[in-house]
Order: C-alpha cells, then sequence, then structure tokens
C-alpha cells in the first residue's frame, strides 16, 4: 500500500496511473503537481487526485514514492526542484519515453543517480493529453520497462514493479541503453514516419483534396501524428542519436522501394511486401500491440 503518492505531470501518463492505482486501492493519498491551476483544479474535480501543489517540493513531501510524468525536457528541472524535499527513504520512478537521459538528468542534479531512483517507461498512452485524456485501465496487460542500473535498491526495485502490478501492467527489466535502442526502433521511428507523411501531404498544394479523400489505412497510419508536438520533439531530442540512426537505416529502404518501383522489379516488390506481411502477421496481430494506447 502507497500512504502517499506524489504524481508531478497529472497528463495522461500520470493521471492514468493514479486512476489506475486508487481503483485497485493500492494508494492512500494522491498529491498531484504541475504548473496549471486548471488542470490541476480539474484532476480535483475528477477524483483523480486529492490535493495538489504547485511547487514540485511542496508536492513530493511526505510521499512515500513519487511518480514523474512531465515531458522529457522537463525532467532535469523537476529533479532539481524536488533535490533536498524528498524523504529520506522516499521511492522516485518516472514515466518518461527515452531512459538515458533521464539517468543522465538525475546524474546532472543528483550527482550520482539516487539508489532509490527506479527509472521507468509504460509501453501504453494515446494521441491523447492532459488529465481528461487519462483513465484507469490504460496500463492493464500493457507493458512497462524498468530500466534499473547496478546501484538501485533492489526494494526500491520491487516495489515500483508492484506498482505497476497493481495497475495490471506486466513488467520487465532492461539495460538503458538497450531500451532506447528498442523504442528507437519500435515507437520513436513509425512517429517519424507519420508525422513527416503528415507534414509532406500538408504542404502539397491540393492537400484539401488528398485529405478529403484519404482512407481508411491513411487513417489508421497517420493517428498517432495527432500526439503532442512537444512531447515528441522532446523524445527526438533526448534519442537523437539512436532515432538519427534508425531513421538513416530507413532511409535506405526507402531508397530501395523506390529504386524497385522504377525499375518495374515485380519480384523484388514481392518479396519485401510477402517479408513484411509476414513479421507482421507473426510479431504484431495477435499480441495486442496496435490497440489504440501503443504509443510513446
Ligand atoms: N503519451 C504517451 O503515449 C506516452 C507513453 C509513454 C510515456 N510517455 C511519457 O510520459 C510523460 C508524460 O506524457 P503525457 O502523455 O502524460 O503528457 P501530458 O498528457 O501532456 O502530461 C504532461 C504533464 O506534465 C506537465 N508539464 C508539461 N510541461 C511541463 C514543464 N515544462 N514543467 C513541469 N510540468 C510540465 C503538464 O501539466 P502543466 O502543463 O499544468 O504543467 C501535464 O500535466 C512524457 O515524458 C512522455 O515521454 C508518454
Amino acid at each position: 500500500m502507497i500512504a502517499r503518492l506524489a504524481v508531478i505531470g497529472i497528463g495522461l501518463i500520470g493521471g492514468s496511473l493514479a486512476r489506475a492505482l486508487r481503483a485497485s486501492g493500492a494508494v492512500d493519498q494522491i498529491v498531484g503537481c504541475g504548473r496549471s491551476v486548471a488542470n490541476l483544479e480539474r484532476a480535483l474535480a475528477l477524483g483523480v487526485i486529492d490535493r495538489y501543489a504547485q511547487d514540485p517540493a511542496q508536492a513530493v513531501q511526505d510521499a512515500d514514492l513519487v511518480f514523474i510524468a512531465v515531458p522529457l525536457g522537463a525532467m532535469r528541472d523537476t529533479f532539481a526542484a524536488v533535490k533536498g524535499h524528498l524523504r529520506d527513504d522516499a521511492i522516485v520512478t518516472d514515466g518518461g519515453s527515452v531512459k538515458g537521459s533521464v539517468v543522465a538528468d538525475a546524474q546532472a542534479v543528483f550527482g550520482q543517480v539516487p539508489t532509490r531512483l527506479v527509472p521507468g517507461h509504460p509501453i501504453a498512452g494515446t494521441e491523447h493529453s492532459g488529465v481528461e485524456a487519462s483513465f484507469p485501465t490504460l496500463y492493464s496487460n500493457r507493458r512497462v520497462i524498468l530500466t534499473p542500473l547496478p546501484t538501485t535498491d533492489p526494494e526500491a526495485l520491487d516495489q515500483v514493479t508492484r506498482m505497476w502490478h497493481s495497475c495490471g501492467a506486466q513488467v520487465f527489466t532492461m539495460d538503458v541503453a538497450h531500451h532506447d535502442q528498442v523504442l528507437s526502433a519500435t515507437s520513436h521511428l513509425p512517429h517519424m514516419l507519420a508525422f513527416g507523411l503528415v507534414d509532406a501531404l500538408a504542404r502539397l498544394q491540393e492537400n484539401d483534396e488528398i485529405f478529403r479523400y484519404a482512407a481508411g489505412g491513411f487513417r489508421d497510419f497517420t493517428r498517432i501524428a495527432s500526439s503532442d508536438p512537444i512531447m515528441w520533439r522532446d523524445i527526438c531530442i533526448a534519442n537523437r542519436k539512436q532515432l538519427g540512426k534508425m531513421l538513416h537505416q530507413f532511409g535506405d529502404e526507402l531508397l530501395d522501394l523506390s529504386a524497385t518501383i522504377h525499375r518495374g522489379d515485380g519480384d523484388h516488390l514481392l518479396e519485401i511486401f510477402r517479408r513484411a506481411k509476414d513479421a507482421r502477421d507473426r510479431y504484431v496481430d495477435g499480441t495486442g500491440v496496435g490497440d489504440k494506447r501503443d504509443l510513446g
């Protein structure tokens, strides 16, 4: 049982965690924190939090567990704001989509990554933001990746694992660098393709007509381009090395596809499409991947 949970960033990810823990009876009191009073008041009215403080230092006072769910670009300032105000035995964890940058931010602020800080990333989300978009079942049957360091306190890791289990999630652990490499391929690259495609089409002169006649496939493929631009700017910058490599590799794939089409090489096209269909049918269909809770 978490006696007092502080959630810094009461948006989709932080709000959904608060709702899920509340629904499972795993938490007693929830303190929310954010910059906008209107959002915090809304969270209060919705019953997502019990009270709020705009100052992170105040919000974490006496909290036994602190969950940070702000955009990655605000992580370092958030760590700095809570430094010196955490209870000695408080456990801190986060939901940021890139883990290398969070670890680097913690190191920069605290000198070394605190042993009771457990970096984490729920592999669940939607293209909507804010507390209104949060819901208690966001994490049920979804995966959460925790990236503990060799210095992480095993008891803190255990508590954070139990917190996610209370939300109905499955918890996996992974090395920080490996997490960022895997997610650059499975999440960050697809978002770049969606943003890039919609932007390219929007800038065509006849864009009205293009969007008017867009079919279901276009809608499915580009849904994630409605995600929050600030969050995605921060993810790209935080994971720029890995994402840069993936984009480069994918650029070569597109060039190959383009050359194959140009020379009318149907055999090679069939080879590519069959390999892709086979991989998707095998790995994606039936695993739950691809529903509306797969983002970030
Ligand atoms: N959305 C996804 O699909 C998804 C999935 C997995 C992980 N994540 C990660 O989860 C984190 C939160 O994402 P989200 O989707 O929950 O975003 P969100 O719905 O926009 O919520 C973000 C929250 O952080 C606060 N915030 C924004 N900018 C801030 C700043 N500069 N300083 C302090 N607080 C700030 C916002 O409240 P105020 O504006 O009132 O401060 C808001 O409550 C991000 O790190 C993201 O990478 C997202």
